[in-house]
């Protein structure tokens, strides 16, 4: 009899639910009907913490491949505060975790997460755990896997924004901001803004100058181009900005007079060029939804590739994309890193090959 739990935690994305049926399906097809048992963690870590789980049934996993979130919930649950005890309700959280994945007799936990999530998972292997995570985020941003499901489908929504937003910035010759998600990476914002046909991208590892923008805007207006369309990421910063101290960066955005640094960068091209400039933000739609074809193959794939694991005993990594492979890489490999986008990354090069301004 195998025992397995499984959880998503952290920020959701597209092909949640497809990667989790990947691994239950898989796992069904290889046991007998007496010989797997999978349960059903509630709210990610939350749910490992404070015992909320179900035990799953076969159909439970079927019809959910199209299916935006997550049929198991999520929560955030920062990694720097698993080893803090919860003095509300006296628990220390890992001590809470084993005890429940001892209460399920699980063989394995299998994880769904991010960033956050992979150091939670790295942490529990250490503590004797058997683990196996999948890399889920529409950041793409997780080291050691050349990408993470959620991506391509954000990377779809955002496009679209971008695409909608071109038409209505031509009829009023505006210009548009169109702030991306992507925490300290700019992955969906590079690839959304390329796709998009935008003509400045702003990402966090390109710190921006601001007059190279407004540079960029009047070149456009003389040569008789009455709009412009920026992807800026939400973690997008100005070379002022950049060169603090991590303390003084800190205290700088916390101190900005605008909702996020878009709203700043428009304020400056107003003033600059005259010409009225909006922002739209698309915020979570960019998680929203049901996950595009690329994604659902990819969850599937990677799913199966996590039962495989199971299935071998093969506990203490991710699987992870390498090229067309899906590889295990050890989780104490992975655990808080990040994957930003390389400055000189040949999509980068295209981009200015093509003229978009990066702001630098
Ligand atoms: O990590 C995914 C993500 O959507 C980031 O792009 C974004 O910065 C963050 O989560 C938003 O977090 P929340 O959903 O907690 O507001």
């Amino acid at each position: 009899m195998k025992r397995v739990g499984i959880l998503t935690s952290g920020g959701d994305c597209q092909g949640l639910n497809a990667a989790i049926r990947g691994v239950a399906k898989a796992l069904y097809n290889h046991y007998k009907k007496n010989e797997i048992k999978i349960f059903g963690i509630i709210d990610g870590y939350r749910g490992l913490i404070y015992g909320e789980y179900k035990e799953m049934q076969e159909s439970d996993f079927s019809g959910i491949l199209t299916q935006g979130g997550t049929i198991l919930g999520t929560s955030r649950q920062p990694f720097k505060l698993m080893r803090v005890i919860d003095d509300e309700n006296s628990i220390d959280k890992v001590k809470a975790m084993k005890e429940h994945y001892q209460e399920m007799k699980l063989d394995c936990l299998v994880v769904l997460g991010g960033n956050g999530t992979q150091k939670t998972a790295n942490l529990l292997s250490q503590e004797g755990l058997n683990v196996v995570s999948l890399p889920k985020t529409i950041d793409n941003d997780l080291w050691g896997t050349d990408v993470t499901f959620g991506f391509q489908s954000a990377v779809d929504i955002a496009t679209n924004v971008i695409d909608c937003i071109h038409t209505t910035a031509t009829s009023h010759g505006r210009v548009f901001i169109i702030e991306c998600m992507g925490h300290k990476a700019g992955w969906l914002t590079l690839y959304a803004g390329i796709a998009g046909g935008a003509d400045v991208i702003l990402i966090p590892e390109i710190p921006y100058d601001i007059n190279t923008v407004i540079k960029t805007i009047k070149n456009r207006t003389k040569k008789g181009k009455n709009f412009s369309i920026l992807a800026v990421a939400e973690g997008a910063i100005s070379k002022e900005h950049a060169a603090l101290s991590k303390k003084e960066k800190k205290a700088a955005i916390a101190e900005m007079a605008y909702p996020s640094v878009s709203y700043k960068i428009a304020h400056e091209i107003e003033e600059a060029t005259g010409q009225e400039t909006r922002v739209t933000v698309p915020g979570h739609f960019q998680r929203g939804g049901s996950p595009c074809p690329y994604d659902r193959t990819l969850s599937t794939r990677l799913g199966t590739a996590a039962a495989k694991l199971i299935i071998e005993g093969n506990y203490g990594n991710m699987v992870a994309v390498r090229g067309e492979d899906i590889i295990p890489v050890p989780l104490s490999e992975i655990a808080g890193k990040l994957k930003v986008v390389p400055v000189d990354s040949p999509v980068v090069r295209s981009a200015r090959e093509l003229g978009i301004c990066m702001g630098d």
